[in-house]
């Protein structure tokens, strides 16, 4: 793992963004994920800003979203997708060649995995996978006990993923079950980029970072990925 320890949010939004551009750089023909929850917003605005000022080229570039929660589509304030849609595909002066953002309101959700499935298979592997972190060391919606392998896939969501997500949605919609990425997926990706801020962060970096690789903490896998960046505040690197 390469550790960059930033002085705060915005330089690690920067730095994240940074691995990012260069990924794209090297492969402008390149498949690319982002997380949502709170954590990513800055490193949006930043990839956002270089590529409405033309330092990005991502007209060969396809985006792919990481999870959704089942039951919300993009339409759906406090969803992934909609996060995706505001934050980064409405916002693009110029797009990405092909988009593709997962719906947890298809009718048929294992199809709707299987869509994702065909779409990484299809652009991938992922060039760069830029993930955030649970407090449970989840990515995506691979939660505790999570498959190493797995491709994407229907999952109950965890006690505290569930407790975690009225901060998105209040009492507004409490989903029981996400969509997501694999880890089989994420591991395969040719860079990774964990980005984690703030104090209450601080016990699941150090257990994922420098723990016991276990399902049990699932982000822990990501220390056996040759290519892996953390990028973290002071404050969540305090325990490290
Ligand atoms: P957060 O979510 O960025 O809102 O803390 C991270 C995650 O659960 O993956």
């Amino acid at each position: 793992m390469n550790f960059v320890v930033c002085k705060d949010y915005d330089e690690m939004s920067k730095k994240a963004a940074d691995v990012v551009a260069e990924c794209i750089a090297r492969n402008p023909h390149a498949l690319i994920s982002f997380p949502g929850g709170d954590t990513p917003l800055g490193m949006f605005q930043e990839f956002v800003r270089r590529v409405n000022e033309g330092e990005i080229d991502i007209s060969n570039v396809s985006y792919v979203s990481l999870d959704e929660w089942v039951g919300l589509s993009d339409q759906d304030e406090g969803s992934c997708g909609h996060f995706n849609q505001i934050n980064l595909i409405q916002v693009l002066d110029k797009p990405f060649k092909q988009v593709h953002i997962i719906n947890g309101q298809a009718a048929d959700l294992q199809e709707e995995a299987n869509r994702l499935d065909a779409f990484i298979q299809e652009n991938g592997p992922l060039t760069v996978s830029v993930l955030g972190i649970g407090l449970n060391g989840h990515l995506g919606f691979n939660e505790e006990g999570a498959d190493i392998q797995s491709n994407a896939h229907i999952i109950p969501l965890s006690e505290t993923t569930q407790r975690v997500m009225s901060k998105y949605f209040g009492d507004k919609f409490s989903p029981t079950e996400g969509i997501t990425q694999g880890l089989g997926q994420i591991m395969k990706a040719n860079t990774v980029v964990l980005i984690a801020n703030g104090e209450k962060k601080a016990d699941i970096i150090a257990r994922a970072a420098k723990g016991e690789v276990t399902p049990l903490v699932p982000a822990s896998i990501l220390q056996q990925h040759e290519n892996c960046f953390v990028i973290l505040d002071k404050a969540a690197a305090e325990r490290l």
